[in-house]
């Protein structure tokens, strides 16, 4: 835009509307003072978005219209990057081939010919401005503009009638396509990790609120995960290169924060060391690249924070409750301060800072990180796996054995119980990591949902006027599926559980709705779509899993859950050659 120049009065109303108009400018010391009767000088200071200022001088003769002489100063942190002035500059040899049609007098105007070349977006990074003759050459392709046409559009501005809301964004921005993508690439690839890692740790994760919101988590790092690959795809890097990128210091810190203790000093990496580097990361990006040209990148990274901020706030709380419960403090602070030093010696989470040396010795290197196998619960849950039946386990039926009683109170138990299904289906993301994108997707959202049955379930039995700890929690199949390989693991709970959820549900359903039960209707009418998904979605992932035929892999799964359902005491062995049916497996382990 340039500068009105036809009176005082406009020229103070553009001077003085600099912040307003201009997002990028912070603050404005600039004064303009009358000398005379057409005279003006505008003297201060501009302050302007990546620690750029500008200091302005003057001198405007408003009755040629124009600024007679100026002096623009650009500084950066202090340092002076370029200057702009009206005075002759013979002495500058390496502005002369900038404007050949000038004579040397002229030179240094010529470098200053837009009248708004100061408060143009100043780009903190852009090597261009640091740089008078590259300046001055892009400066040299001037508009080519008619008086008549610019008139004729004036006057027909004057006609249009509408005032639409005014778009404040400015082109510019710190990244070209190439360093969007490697940026968007280290980011897609944390969130992989994360993902996956968390995955890992869903068995080993005794507290049940950190359980339940650590599925919750695994899905926000692979929906994250998602919409950065999407844009990758559209910033010249294909799903391929995509899904095969692999950063051995990002695999290290990942590693590294794996191997805690404890799932408090877990959330401190994940959250408050990584997540939160993560966030601050979207945020300045989402700052400082192009708003117009890189619109979607910024929209996604939006989306991403819209889950981030109460993630990262309810990790912060965790971990003060665990402190408030007695963990160790100054412990999870020094355990904080070595995952820091570790990102910091990687240059970060977009690895574009200076590195730190990295802190030694590292936890993995001494111990690399597996996953656990073993179910863990809170003193508060009392758990069975020495049978798959509830009324065996108390030790007494609560209601007749074929009652809609009590196949009501099953039903909800069992999903409370489905905190098992966010320990398999997280699991499964961790051990075929890097196998397939989609999959792992697939398997990150089923986690989430298991990880909703299992609210619905203990909210149900609050409903239904139970505390949910005081009935027994069943760990059988959890504990069948920790150690064992992940297409078996998942034949089980897939092929088996949530099938044969969906072959008594229907029936459930209808009993509930004569029975005017709103309670169980309206939970299993969400449970029975969620579970289709799952079966459906299954078929794929099974297909990454794992080469076996259909029949096959059911046999062995079946082979598999006798060894360890007998191990348990779950079922006798009296016979040589034999094998649980489909049935028992559904009825003794189920999702
Ligand atoms: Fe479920
Ligand atoms: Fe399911």
């Amino acid at each position: 835009m340039s500068a009105p120049l036809d009176d005082i009065a406009d020229y103070s109303a553009f001077v003085y509307a600099l912040v307003e108009r201009h997002p990028f400018v912070t603050s404005s010391t600039l004064a303009l003072a009358p000398i005379g009767a057409t005279l003006a000088k505008l003297e201060g200071r501009i302050e302007c978005q990546g620690g750029i200022h500008l200091e302005v001088w003057e001198l405007i003769d408003f009755a040629a219209r124009r600024i007679r002489t100026y002096s623009y100063e650009v500084y950066r942190g202090g340092e002076k990057i370029c200057w702009y002035d009206s005075w002759q500059h013979p002495e500058i040899l390496a502005l002369a081939p900038t404007c050949p049609a000038l004579d040397r007098g002229r030179i240094a105007e010529r470098c200053c010919l837009s009248d708004a070349l100061p408060f143009r977006a100043m780009n903190a990074d852009e090597p261009a401005h640091q740089n008078p003759t590259r300046t001055a050459s892009q400066e040299s392709i001037s508009a080519v503009s008619f008086a008549e046409d610019r008139a004729a559009a004036q006057e027909r501005k004057k006609t249009y009638p509408y005032q639409f809301p005014r778009d404040s964004r400015q082109l510019g921005g710190k990244f070209c396509v190439e360093e969007n993508a490697r940026r968007l690439l280290r980011f897609f690839y944390i969130e992989r990790r994360l993902m996956q890692g968390l995955g890992a740790w869903t068995l080993s994760i005794p507290e049940f609120e950190v359980k339940l919101e650590t599925g919750r988590h695994i899905f926000y790092h692979a929906d994250a995960a998602r919409l950065l690959r999407e844009r990758l795809s559209e910033q010249e890097t294909g799903l391929k290169a995509i899904d095969a990128f692999r950063d051995a210091g990002i695999d290290r810190l990942v590693e590294e924060l794996l191997s805690a203790t404890s799932a408090c000093e877990l959330l401190v990496g994940v959250h408050q060391v990584v997540g939160r580097a993560l966030a601050t990361a979207y945020r300045h990006h989402i700052d400082d690249t192009d708003p117009v040209t890189d619109a979607p990148t910024i929209r996604c990274l939006r989306r991403i924070l819209g889950d981030y901020e109460p993630m990262l706030e309810w990790a912060d709380k965790a971990i003060a409750a665990y402190v408030q419960g007695g963990v160790d403090e100054p412990g999870l602070a020094a355990w904080r301060w070595h995952l820091q030093r570790l990102l910091a010696s990687l240059g970060g989470v977009t690895g574009s800072d200076t590195p730190a040396e990295a802190p030694a010795p590292l936890r993995s290197v001494a111990k690399p990180f597996a996953r656990g196998t073993v179910p863990l619960r809170d003193c508060r849950f009392e758990t069975f796996k020495n049978t798959g039946d509830y009324d065996t386990a108390d030790g007494q039926a609560r209601f007749p054995q074929e009652s809609y009683e009590n196949l009501r109170l099953r039903f909800i138990r069992t999903q409370r119980d489905e905190v098992d299904a966010i320990e398999a289906f997280g699991t499964f993301v961790w051990d075929i990591r890097f196998k397939d994108f989609q999959s792992e997707y697939n398997l990150a959202r089923i986690t989430w949902d298991e990880a909703r049955h299992t609210e619905i379930g203990h909210r149900a039995l609050l409903a239904c006027g139970y505390d949910p700890f005081e009935l027994k929690n069943r760990l059988t199949g959890s504990t069948c599926r920790g150690p064992m390989e992940p297409a078996f693991a998942m034949a089980e709970i897939n092929l088996f559980g949530e099938v044969g959820v969906l072959k008594t549900i229907n029936d459930l359903i209808d009993t509930a709705a004569q029975r005017h039960d709103a309670l169980l209707h309206h939970i299993a009418d969400f449970i029975r779509s969620d579970e289709r998904t799952h079966v459906r979605k299954g078929q794929g992932i099974l297909k990454v899993m794992t080469e076996l035929d259909s029949k096959a892999l059911e046999t062995r799964t079946r082979e598999l859950f006798t060894e360890c359902l007998v191990s348990l005491g779950a079922v006798k062995k009296d016979m040589d050659l034999f094998t649980v049916s489909r049935d028992d497996i559904e009825r003794l382990v189920g999702e």
